[in-house]
């Protein structure tokens, strides 16, 4: 079976390569010539462990190959995977131009069958509008199926987590188009579950919800528990081994980042909006998520008396470790209520960059850990890579103007690094 992957994305460059994994002939299509012709000589468009290697494998087998011809690729691949973006629009609603543009290009090309599979994250509703737009770009009518399949991959862990998934969705109306996707899956080892394509939509939005609140909701105690002098990582492990609640996304820090969970959220209230409802507890995850950082960096000011001509290290500007992808990540914000208190900053990320557009004498970003920290008065640390945990603080210390340690993902040991004579503050850390 030969497959088409339209939008050249993380997503579609993960599913794309899961497939060639899996076995099948996989085409990339994505209208942007450069990062086809990037992809064609496997070099990947961002930054992501292990996935350069599965390109290059794959395309020196001949399993994959990519192009930005749609009419050819809608004719010569029976099963298409939509993977564009869904990005925010202004009200929050998620903008499906790319998903109709894709889905008109189908109608008009495809010459015979076509399995249509929708993997971007859509609104419910969205796989019956593809229906229509599809059928309204066919010149003559021929039959079709459009199944929603959503995707959970992680940045930073996404082959594993395509090649590992903890379920597949399947949501379709038509018994053999259900079969001929879930054979396209069956080396992997997973339940299957199959169900509407409305349920399937809401079950992606649901399920990045659901984890955006626990974030919050341990996000929030972390601010009572430093109150309390209390240890929210401890409060985090004594509650997480109740099989009922799980262990997972129970890390306080500055907040949730990234392309998916703020968008998604946004999109799922716009929806319920759509239905004159509001979803309260959602409301109030954002609301704790957009303050959490903010939090912090009062608290953290008040120990260094004024960030006003202070000299900021910041570490770790993508939204987690892994990847360089800055969307939404709490660091920017960080970096901005900095420069409006008049400090100067001085950045590092082992991956991601600042655009060049926000440099400035009050901000700049160095390639040197030891470089970036040197004379400061504090090192605000925003996603907890490797580099960071592993440095040895004790030694860098006397890089410092003043030794505080301020730790936005609780990365580091607290207590040995206050013995060091750190003056160490995290969320919610108390020992
Ligand atoms: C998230 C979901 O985890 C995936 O299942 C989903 O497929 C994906 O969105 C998507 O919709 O495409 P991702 O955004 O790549 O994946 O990253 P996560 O590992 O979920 O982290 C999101 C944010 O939450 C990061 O800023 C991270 O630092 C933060 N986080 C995570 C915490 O603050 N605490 C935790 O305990 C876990």
């Amino acid at each position: 079976m030969n497959i088409l992957i339209m939008g050249m994305g993380y997503v579609g460059v993960t599913t794309a390569l899961l497939l060639t994994e899996l076995g099948w002939n996989v085409t990339g299509l994505d209208p942007n010539e450069s990062r086809i012709r990037m992809l064609s000589q496997g070099v990947l468009p961002f930054y992501e462990p292990g996935l350069d290697d599965a390109l290059r494998k794959h395309l020196a087998s001949g399993g994959i190959t990519f192009t930005s011809e749609v009419d050819m690729a809608v004719c010569d691949n029976e099963v298409i995977f939509l993977c564009v973006g869904t990005p925010s629009g202004s009200d929050g609603s998620a903008d499906l131009r790319f998903i109709k543009e894709a889905a008109e290009s189908i109608g008009k090309n495809m010459p015979g069958y076509r399995l249509v599979v929708i993997k971007s994250t859509v609104p419910v509703g969205t796989n019956e509008q593809v229906v229509q737009w599809i059928t309204q770009a066919q010149l003559t009518a021929i039959s079709f199926d459009v199944i929603s399949n959503p995707e959970f991959l992680r940045e930073g862990s996404a082959l594993r987590d395509a090649l590992e998934p903890d379920r597949i969705i399947i949501g379709s109306e038509n018994d053999q188009a259900t079969e001929r996707l879930r054979s396209l899956y069956e080396k992997l080892s997973c339940p299957v579950v199959v169900t509407k394509p409305k349920t399937a939509e809401l079950i992606k939005y649901a399920a990045n919800a659901f984890l955006a609140t626990k974030i919050s909701y341990i996000n929030e105690l972390a601010r009572l528990c430093t109150k309390l002098g209390v240890n929210i990582a401890d409060v985090a492990v004594g509650i997480g081994m109740d099989h009922r609640i799980g262990a997972h996304f129970l890390r306080a820090g500055i907040g949730y980042g990234g392309s998916c969970f703020p968008k998604d959220i946004h999109a799922l209230l716009f929806t319920a909006q759509e239905h004159d409802l509001s979803l309260t507890i959602l409301e109030k995850v954002v609301q704790v998520n957009q303050s959490q950082a903010v939090y912090y960096l009062d608290i953290w000011e008040q120990l260094l008396g004024s960030f006003n001509g202070k000299t900021i290290a910041v570490l770790g500007i993508s939204f987690k470790p892994d990847t360089d992808d800055i969307r939404e990540a709490p660091a920017i914000g960080i970096i901005a209520k900095l420069l409006k208190s008049s400090a100067v900053i001085r950045v590092h990320d082992p991956v991601a960059k600042l655009p060049g557009s926000m440099y400035s004498e009050q901000l700049q970003q160095f390639d040197s850990l030891e470089e970036t920290i040197q004379d400061c008065d504090a090192v605000i640390l925003c996603s907890e890579w490797k580099p960071y945990i592993t440095a040895d603080w004790g030694q860098l210390k006397s890089l410092l103007k003043q030794p505080f340690l301020l730790d936005g993902r609780n990365m580091l040991d607290g207590a040995q690094l206050t013995s060091q004579g750190y003056h160490y503050s995290g969320i919610g850390m108390n020992w």
